[in-house]
């Protein structure tokens, strides 16, 4: 055993390691170096035989990550060669951010065009029909918001009553009025037409919105069948019978909502209702939707003039109640797509912004006739520039709804 007398005692806390470099303050001599060569902290090492220390650098300990070398995170395809270190951390994030930016960028295209004209229409009168909910309800609180007196058609009264209050209070006009209007029974339509001739002083804005889609077979009480009936029939009688208040209101506008859908349609003008041809629900509502286009087309014709201008247009693939016969039918399906829908379709509000654009923009009356989609005109199928056939079918709607032909 023996004793150490110039170390420290064992145990004792051992003096710490310094940075060569760094400045010591002497109170007689000021800041001064330490010295190059520091003493060993544990001098009795040799009689302990402990390992003399490798002299270490003084560079702070790398940190885990960079212990790793170069990111070993994988470069995006077609990324040329690996990942700078310095890049890798960005990666991280942006591989992190990329799927969200993807999404936002989707859901902004997926959402169609917007109408950016701010147009008021205070002073100005508005009929939307199938306004109690999906485009119908969004088109009557633009409207709305813009100062016009909304006269809200609707089949169901409570829910267009419902409609009309959230309109209401949503943006201040209390000038929204509902009105009943079943537009497949051509005595409802006649009726409501009477009501509005004796009551409005003035009417701007007619918008043919209500639809039906891929129903059953279903036959009205005039013995119609239901899509065309609802979608080209009753709205055909409903604007005839109101076209004496939209002259005398001129500039006016008229706006069909058709669809996508007339595309590969198929108007049979001696058979709208499926009584020769096997009656199919999709070839029924694309017949309806291209009567919609073709009806536009034969108006604006016979309108040029008179300051009544008209319009048709699809506003896109919009969640609204329009599937509930096809998810009726396929409850499973409509339930898988359920989620899809809610990133890949536009909102009603946003599959209102086509319907707005064609009823505020200036100067469109000179496109009277045309078809519109994304708040821009695009071109209809060859089948919707059938002038002969837009001919026969006004003709024939006339002829079913007990208006003369001229
Ligand atoms: N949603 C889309 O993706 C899409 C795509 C292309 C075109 N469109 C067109 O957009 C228009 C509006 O559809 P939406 O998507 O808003 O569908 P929606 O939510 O089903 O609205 C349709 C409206 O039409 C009304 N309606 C149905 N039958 C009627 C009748 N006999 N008399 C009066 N009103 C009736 C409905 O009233 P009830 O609630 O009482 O049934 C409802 O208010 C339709 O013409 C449709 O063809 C929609």
């Amino acid at each position: 055993m023996f004793i150490c007398s110039s170390g420290p005692r064992l145990g004792a806390r051992p003096t710490p390691l310094r940075d060569p470099g760094a400045h010591n303050f002497n109170p007689g001599a000021g800041w001064s170096s330490l010295p190059e060569q520091l003493p060993d902290p544990f001098p009795y090492r040799a009689e302990l035989d402990l390992p003399v220390p490798q002299r270490r650098n003084c560079a702070p300990t790398p940190t885990k990550k960079e212990h790793r070398g170069p990111s070993r995170l994988k470069p995006p395809l077609g990324f040329p060669g690996p990942i700078p270190a310095p890049c890798s951390r960005v990666w991280k994030d942006w591989s992190v951010c990329a799927p969200a930016l993807c999404v936002c960028v989707l859901r902004r295209w997926i959402s169609g065009g917007r109408c950016r004209c701010s147009l008021r229409l205070d002073g100005k009168t508005a009929v939307v029909t199938g306004a109690n909910g999906g485009i119908g309800k969004e088109t009557s609180r633009e409207f709305a918001k813009r100062g016009a007196r909304v006269i809200m058609a609707c089949r169901d009264i409570i829910r267009g009553e419902a409609a009309a209050q959230e309109i209401r209070s949503s943006t201040g006009n209390g000038d929204v009025e509902v009105k009943h209007l079943d537009l497949s029974s051509l005595l409802s339509v006649r009726s409501f037409c009477e009501e509005v001739l004796r009551t409005e002083e003035s009417l701007h804005l007619l918008v043919n919105n209500a639809g039906v889609m891929m129903c059953p077979k279903w036959l009205t009480e005039d013995g119609f069948e239901m899509q065309i009936a609802v979608n080209h029939l009753g709205h055909f009688l409903l604007t005839n019978q109101l076209l004496p208040l939209l002259r005398s209101s001129a500039p006016s506008r008229i706006i069909n909502v058709s669809s996508i859908a007339h595309k590969g349609g198929e108007v049979d003008v001696d058979d709208l209702f499926f009584s020769r041809r096997s009656y199919s629900p999709l070839k029924s509502y694309r017949q309806s939707k291209l009567a919609n286009v073709l009806f536009t087309r034969e108006l604006s014709r016979r309108e040029r003039g008179s300051g009544v201008s008209c319009f048709c247009l699809h506003p896109g693939v919009i969640r609204t109640e329009l599937g509930r016969h096809v998810e009726s039918s396929f409850p499973l399906l409509a339930l898988l797509l359920s989620f899809p829908a809610l990133l890949f379709m536009k909102t009603p509000h946003e599959g209102s912004q086509t319907t707005v654009y064609c009823a505020v923009t200036p100067g469109l009356e000179s496109k009277s006739g045309k078809y519109f989609s994304d708040c821009a005109e695009k071109e209809t199928a060859a089948e919707g520039r059938d002038d002969e056939t837009a001919l026969k079918l006004w003709n024939e709607s006339c002829r079913l709804v007990g208006l003369d032909q001229d």
